[in-house]
């Protein structure tokens, strides 16, 4: 019986998805791999939870950097581990396999992505760019000769994309995303405040606090723990949202930046487009507080986050896969 299925392999999350059937796996991109044996003894939210806490024989892997596979074999370990506990590699399935890549790549780069696909057990892969089918997950109607403008911040990689007649006309990406927000956090902490904290502690100060701009009527301060870098100890220190917007400021002006790019070389007549019909955020990212008014600001048109920023690539496969 031939399977459709969709996968988003994204830096922070993987999903995947079954025609028909809907979301069957939403997890962390992340295994926890035994280094002697080099076995997979944990995958997705099981090993996230396992990250900075691993004793020496384990080892924490992100099988993807920055949208592309940055580690062959532990991708194809995390696949298989999902695969198999979905059921979704059996001896005489054929699958077809559609899976998402950011725009811009190498011509390697993409064919890792497929080979991965491929060793999951497809026996057909289709490759399409991640913010065309974000944008299809957003509800935009991409077919049509009008431009689609769309923003999808992930984990590793921002892709801004104008799209019309369902092609993408002109797009930039760039490395800047969730994950260097997090390593702004970190680097602020230890340099401004003296704390070492974690990823997984930076990763929570971003979605707590962290804002683009703040808004001075609804201030928030958030007590962080981690250790002390003159004295050694553990200790708690209050932070407040005004540091992290600051801290975070010129990752996101990097943003805005690729996104007036993006604008400054696309078609007029698509550009009038924009005008009217604004910019798409989707992506984890899209999240952020008060990111889409500092992009309304800066850009000076209607920007809107998408429903369900972290699920519209997902979505988006879910719907291309009926046209396969
Ligand atoms: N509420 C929030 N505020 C700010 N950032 C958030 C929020 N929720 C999630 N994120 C960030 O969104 C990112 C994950 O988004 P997403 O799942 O779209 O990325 P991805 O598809 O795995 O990555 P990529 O597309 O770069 O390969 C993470 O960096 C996460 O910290
Ligand atoms: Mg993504």
């Amino acid at each position: 019986m031939v399977k459709k299925i969709g996968i988003d392999l994204g830096t922070t999350n993987l999903l995947i998805c079954v025609d028909n059937e809907g979301v069957i796996v939403n997890e962390p991109s992340v295994i926890t791999v035994d280094k002697e044996s080099h076995k997979c003894i944990a995958a997705g939210a099981q090993a996230k939870a396992m990250v900075g806490k691993t004793p020496g024989n384990l080892q924490t892997i992100y099988p993807l950097k920055d949208g592309v596979v940055a580690d062959y074999e532990a991708t194809d370990m995390m696949l298989a581990h999902f695969f198999k506990k979905c059921d979704l590699k059996k001896m005489f399935s054929r699958n077809e396999i559609l899976i998402c890549c950011p725009t811009n790549i190498t011509g390697v780069e993409r064919n890792a992505i497929r080979d991965c696909a491929y060793h999951a057990g497809a026996k057909k892969v289709y490759i399409e760019e991640e913010p065309k089918v974000a944008a299809v997950g957003a509800d935009l109607d991409i077919g049509q000769p009008l431009a689609s403008f769309v923003l999808d911040i992930g984990g590793g990689t921002t892709d801004v994309a104008v799209i019309s007649l369902g092609d993408i006309v002109c797009s930039a990406s760039i490395k800047v995303a969730g994950n260097r927000l997090n390593k702004n956090i970190t680097d602020f902490m230890r340099l401004e405040k003296k704390l070492s904290i974690g990823e997984m502690t930076a990763e929570k100060i971003k979605m707590e606090i962290g804002c683009a701009m703040v808004d001075p009527e609804d201030s928030k301060t958030m007590n962080v723990s981690g250790r002390d870098l003159t004295t050694g100890l553990p200790v708690s220190i209050t932070i407040s949202d005004a540091e992290i917007a600051e801290c975070i400021h010129a990752s996101l002006m990097e943003i805005v930046k690729a996104c007036k790019t993006v604008l400054d070389v696309s078609p007029p007549e698509l550009a009038a487009d924009i005008m009217t019909r604004g910019l798409v955020m989707t992506g984890g990212g899209a999240l952020l507080r008060n990111f889409d008014a500092l992009l309304k600001q800066e850009l000076k048109i209607p920007v809107y986050v998408a429903e369900n920023p972290l699920n519209c690539v997902v979505d988006g496969c879910m719907k291309m896969l009926k046209n396969l």
